[in-house]
């Protein structure tokens, strides 16, 4: 956990996202598993979600550099403007090259440093908070913060699979961190988390070694695995304990910030947040039915839309909360 006073001011000056355009609807699950659109929407709120490019070799990263694209419009800035492109993401495209360097690539951003940070559906949240200290500690002057995933690659749309695979969609968001002499905006306060026991409880099994130990079945191997009712109860229990901490670092009540940019898991969770600390529809906004949940993508993406609504303004503060695999999770406070 961090607090700190800040020297230089950051300033996040630009967002923008990418969904990929094909559906993955309840109706569709419904034809290749035994489900029902009742039983999803009732437990998740998810209605739909999206479906990376097939033919496309490198979905993470065309997902990725089109959203910084996005974001770079938003800034007015060039790709050769940024000093330093982080990625969060648990889905690269391969094992290497990181999926940053594909990005750098695609968007003519030269030779700056980029890499990799998997933290699962919490790598977003934790990767903004270190690219503050980045600009803050004056190694750079800007830095492109790419959330991404395709986790659907790992998703077994078949009866075997339903546990896991109903809740999942690809998506990526982005936002572009820039110092500014005015030193009000930037992070007030952080916290990071993780708790490796409890990696059983949502991960994917990669080469049967890793699996032999569990459960020996072919069909597990690459695919997401989840202990639904674990992750649940983790998730119930650490979401509002984040808040509160990030909250209490910085000397704030829930109703003086004026987002919640949370994590996209399960609608039911997001309400449990939403009345526990007594906040509007409007500061804690859900839009799980329409993508499910896109892991690192999920946070930047609602950002997004907040901010293309208009209700993203200078001077708000905005909490980003995340919470997933790992297991991981934690929070990061920004006055704007
Ligand atoms: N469709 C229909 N039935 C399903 C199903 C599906 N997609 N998936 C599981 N079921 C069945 C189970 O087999 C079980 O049947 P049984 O009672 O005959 O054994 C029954 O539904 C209940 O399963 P359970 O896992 O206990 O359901 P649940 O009420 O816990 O809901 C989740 C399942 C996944 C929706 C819920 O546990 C959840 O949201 N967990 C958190 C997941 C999460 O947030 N993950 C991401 C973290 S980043």
């Amino acid at each position: 956990m961090t607090t700190r006073s800040r020297p230089a001011g950051v300033q996040i000056v630009g967002s923008g996202s990418a969904l990929p355009e094909r559906r993955l609807t309840n109706a569709d699950l419904e034809k290749l598993m035994d489900t029902s659109d009742e039983w999803i929407v009732q437990r998740t709120g998810i209605h739909e979600r999206r479906l990376h490019d097939k033919n496309d070799p490198y979905p993470t990263s065309s997902l990725g550099a089109k959203a910084l694209r996005a974001a770079l419009d938003d800034a007015g800035m060039a790709p050769t403007d940024l000093g330093l492109i982080l990625c969060a993401t648990m889905t690269p495209d391969s094992p290497t090259p990181a999926v940053s360097c594909r990005i750098a690539a695609q968007l003519g951003c030269g030779t700056i440093g980029a890499m990799d940070i998997n933290a699962a559906c919490s790598g977003f949240v934790f990767t903004i908070s270190l690219a503050h200290e980045l600009i803050a500690g004056g190694l750079y002057d800007s830095v492109a913060v790419v959330g991404v995933d395709t986790v659907t690659r790992h998703c077994d749309y078949s009866t075997f699979g339903r546990g896991a695979a109903i809740l999942f969609g690809d998506a990526a968001g982005a936002l572009i961190l820039r110092k500014t002499d005015d030193p009000a905006p930037g992070l007030i306060a952080q916290a990071m988390h993780s708790d490796g026991d409890g990696a059983r409880a949502l991960y994917i099994p990669s080469g049967m070694s890793q699996i032999v130990d569990a459960q020996p079945d072919e069909r597990m191997n690459d695919k997401i695995q989840m202990n639904g009712q674990k992750v649940f109860k983790f998730a119930v229990s650490k979401f509002p304990e984040v808040i509160e901490e990030t909250l209490a670092l910085a000397g704030l009540a829930p109703p003086e910030v004026d987002h919640y940019v949370c994590h996209q898991a399960n609608a039911r969770i997001l309400e449990a947040a939403r009345e526990r600390f007594g906040l509007p529809e409007s500061k804690l906004r859900v839009n799980i039915h329409r993508v499910g949940n896109t892991v690192a993508g999920s946070c930047p993406l609602v950002f997004d839309e907040l901010k293309k609504d208009g209700q993203i303004k200078p001077g708000q503060k905005v909490m980003f909360i995340a919470f997933g695999a790992g297991l991981t999770w934690g929070a990061s406070l920004w006055q704007l």
